[in-house]
């Protein structure tokens, strides 16, 4: 397993290009499953979550290649398969985006159910509901969800939910109706860009969806989809930590190959927060000379501050002048980076679907661990603005959705290192001195003499007594 070692304290200058978006590229492979002929996309990142659907495809009769100039290839070559197993499904949720186009053009699916995550709750009720209103049948069993159709039939579908509406819920449902008789309509649908890719890329292979990008879908039913060449969207949440890792660092950077329509709220959060955005065609210039305004920030479906940069924005409040509230009205359990970040010196608290952050003028380097995708982004955005060093474990998660995202940023000036995680790898800087290990830095009548305690102190003694310093 790797970690990352990050030097803090570096200002980000230079251009970085954003890639294509995995959140778009993923319902994208899983609809190739309807195609007949070979599809050809342009611009999937090099991702793990890439390659886990591209396994889950292979199992489903699937070939997928990549070509010598980047492009993914994939063509059904047997259409009987019907079954993900929990082996590759529990390894990232987005396989269940194979259930909408396996029923739709198999009329027969079964898919394991992901199980668990770190940002919490994640039912697929909806996705369930959706697909059962156009005529599925559809049980759970053993962890898997078993679904067919001899014949799909158009409905009139709510897909909203206590959160909003459902992304891939969306996809699925979508992907499944193209293929459904007569009319379908879809209400409280997704907008996000990444649903609107793959409603374009469906239509471009003879799907009949109008209403894309707005919350009501209407579908007409076709017989069959062809194969086409598709470019996927650029990623908005690869772009959106671009931003903030200019701002945090107080540099100057330019983000190119984004789409600003799809980043408005970020956009207009960091101005908000002190920042310089200049927008120039499909780049993006952020620059920062000072600690951030606090400003209060609520993750909302699109087109709201996307959820996935919510972290990322709650590392750069970390460090303004005064008080910031981050509410996650989508994830609401999604703040498992805040006890990391208090490792570095924030002042975060968490409460409800809420993190309180007061800001502080600096943090400091450490070793932290990664829970989740967005929060190893925070975690990374955090270190590049901290003294000192960091060291970033579990970072297989940033793998999972950042297209080697520490090779763009050394190349504006950033100071990272990958490494394999092990004791040997930390970085010096890291290990406390025995004194620093054992002497309180408050004198108090309660700590015995230093030479005694220099000598072995118990953890548990230590423990004690650096409380005591702390607290009196
Ligand atoms: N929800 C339900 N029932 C459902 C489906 C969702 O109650 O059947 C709830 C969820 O629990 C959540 C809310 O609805 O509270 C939104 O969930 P949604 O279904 O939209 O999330 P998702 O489709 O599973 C996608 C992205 C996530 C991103 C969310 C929200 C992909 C592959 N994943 O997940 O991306 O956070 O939409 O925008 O598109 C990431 O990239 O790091 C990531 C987690």
């Amino acid at each position: 397993m790797d970690m990352l070692v990050i030097r803090g304290g570096q200002p980000l200058r230079g251009t970085v290009t954003v890639g294509g978006a995995k959140n778009a590229a993923l319902p994208i492979m899983a609809a190739t499953l309807a195609a007949t002929g070979t599809t050809v996309l342009h611009g999937v990142p090099e991702l793990v979550d890439v390659s886990t659907l591209s396994q889950v495809l292979r199992s489903l009769g699937m070939t997928v290649e990549r070509r010598a100039g980047g492009a993914l290839e994939l063509t059904v070559t047997d259409d009987q398969p019907c079954f993900a197993d929990y082996e590759l499904v529990r390894r990232m949720r987005a396989s269940v985006c194979v259930l909408g186009p396996m029923l739709g053009r198999r009329r027969r699916a079964c898919v394991s159910l992901p199980g668990g995550c770190n940002i919490g709750h994640r039912p697929i009720d909806l996705h369930l509901k959706g697909l059962r209103a156009l005529g599925a049948e559809i049980r759970i069993e053993r962890g898997y969800v078993f679904a067919r159709a001899d014949v799909l039939r158009g409905a009139d579908i709510y897909l909203g939910g206590s959160f909003g509406s459902t992304v891939t819920g969306t996809c699925n449902v979508m992907s499944a109706a193209v293929f459904a008789e007569g009319t379908t309509t879809i209400s409280a649908a997704a907008c996000e860009p990444e649903v609107v890719d793959l409603g374009n890329f469906l239509n471009a292979m003879g799907a009949k969806i109008e209403g894309l990008g707005t919350p009501l879908l209407k579908i007409e039913g076709v017989q069959e989809l062809s194969a086409v060449e598709h470019e996927v969207i650029p990623d908005r949440i690869e772009a959106a930590t671009l931003l903030v890792a200019g701002a945090i660092t107080r540099g100057e950077l330019e983000v190119a190959n984004i789409r600003p329509e799809h980043l408005s709220a970020v956009i207009d959060s960091l101005r908000a927060a002190g920042a310089t955005v200049e927008l120039h065609g499909t780049r993006a210039r952020v620059s920062m000379n000072t600690a951030p305004r606090p400003i209060d920030v609520t993750a909302l479906p699109y087109p709201g501050i996307p959820t996935d940069v919510q972290a990322q924005l709650t590392a750069l409040l970390a460090m303004a002048d005064g008080i910031s509230v981050v509410t996650d009205k989508v994830f609401p359990d999604r703040f498992m980076h805040l006890p990391e970040l208090m490792r570095m010196g924030a002042n975060v608290r968490r409460e409800g679907a809420c993190g309180i952050i007061s800001g502080v003028a600096r943090l400091s380097g450490a070793c932290v661990m990664a829970s989740d995708l967005r929060a190893s982004a925070a975690l990374l955005l955090a270190a590049l603005a901290a003294d000192g060093e960091s060291v970033i474990r579990r970072i297989y998660h940033l793998d999972r959705g950042y297209d080697r995202l520490e090779q763009k940023l050394n190349l504006v000036g950033a100071n990272i290192r990958r490494v394999t995680d092990a004791p040997e790898n930390l970085p010096a800087s890291l290990h406390l001195s025995t004194e620093e290990e054992a002497v309180p830095t408050v004198e108090t009548s309660d700590v015995p003499p230093a030479p005694k305690f220099l000598s072995h102190p118990s953890a548990s003694r230590q423990h004690e007594l650096k409380d005591t310093a702390r607290h009196g």
